[in-house]
């Protein structure tokens, strides 16, 4: 599917503001983009379901949220996106609280892959299952929800640039990413009859926790105005886009074409 198809049987643009507020799901809500996000979709009308394991941080958002916009129904709930058991079952109830859910939003992440050849296997399991197999569990319950809701909704995977190339440094987050955006692509042509949307958010760098001791992060935007874009997109349904757009949008093709010994300048240095 062509980058930025839209995919919505609504106009372009339109917003789920209306007598009904639609309903989102999101993993990784406790901080950084998923926390931002909350607040940007619960001021464009939305009711939210929130999960994340720092329950207290849930509570905390919940009280903001509803500080400013005291109509917005807010559920939270502490989830590890590793138990896949417990995803399903979150995602049911966020569908008996909120009567429907609309939108599921895999988000949760952990960075930090530490370089090659130094024994961190258990670091790698911990970025696999809960960047890639904790989002597979929560799509996979999401498109389940949706066909017995009656087929509609809107699945969205927060993928990386660092998915579109393995990059020095990060060889277990960049397959985790690489990994969440096949498998999203997978989703969308076994759905392409259904009217489930699928949509792979990819950002460069996002100012949060996750990659605060990062030493470099070029074209970095501030985690609100993240918030802002990835919300545009969602609402507009498409396939796959780089946050921000521009420069992502450009540097990521040539990323996946840029010779090894360039990108080799980014590796971490080795401990003498
Ligand atoms: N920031 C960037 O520049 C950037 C760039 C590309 C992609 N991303 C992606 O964006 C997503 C959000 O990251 P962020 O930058 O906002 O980082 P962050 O501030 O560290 O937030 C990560 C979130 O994931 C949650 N999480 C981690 N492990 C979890 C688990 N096992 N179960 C459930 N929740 C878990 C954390 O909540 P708890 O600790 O409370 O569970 C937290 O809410 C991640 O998928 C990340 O890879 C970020």
């Amino acid at each position: 599917m062509p980058r930025g198809r839209r995919v919505s049987h609504l106009p372009a643009g339109a917003r789920y503001r209306g007598a009904v507020s639609k309903a989102v799901f999101i993993t990784g809500a406790s901080s950084g983009i998923g926390r931002a996000l909350a607040l940007e979709l619960a001021r464009r009308g939305y009711d939210l379901f929130l999960t994340a394991r720092r329950v207290d941080a849930l509570e905390g958002l919940r009280t903001e949220i509803n500080a400013g916009q005291p109509e917005r129904r807010v559920h939270v709930r502490q989830l590890d996106v590793r138990d896949d058991a417990a995803v399903t079952a979150a995602i049911e109830q966020a569908a008996s609280e909120l009567g429907r859910v609309d939108i599921v939003v895999a988000n949760a992440g952990v960075g930090n892959s530490g370089r090659v050849g130094e024994g961190g296997v258990d670091r790698a399991r911990l970025i696999i299952d809960t960047n890639l197999t904790g989002a597979i569990a929560t799509i996979d319950a999401a498109v389940a929800l949706f066909r017995r809701q009656g087929g509609e909704g809107q699945v969205v995977g927060i993928g990386s640039v660092a998915g579109v190339r393995g990059l020095p440094g990060s060889s277990s987050y960049s397959a985790s990413k690489a990994g969440v955006r096949a498998y999203l692509e997978s989703v969308r042509a076994e759905t392409l009859d259904e009217p489930i949307a699928v949509t792979t958010i990819a950002p460069g760098y996002i100012d949060t926790p996750l990659n605060q001791d990062v030493r470099s992060r070029p074209f970095l935007i501030d985690v609100e105005k993240g918030a802002r874009i990835t919300a545009d997109l969602i609402e507009r349904r498409v396939a796959y886009a780089t946050v921000p757009r521009f420069p992502w949008n450009v540097i990521a093709p040539l990323l996946r074409v840029m010779p090894t010994s360039l990108l080799a300048r980014r590796a971490p240095q080795r401990d003498s």
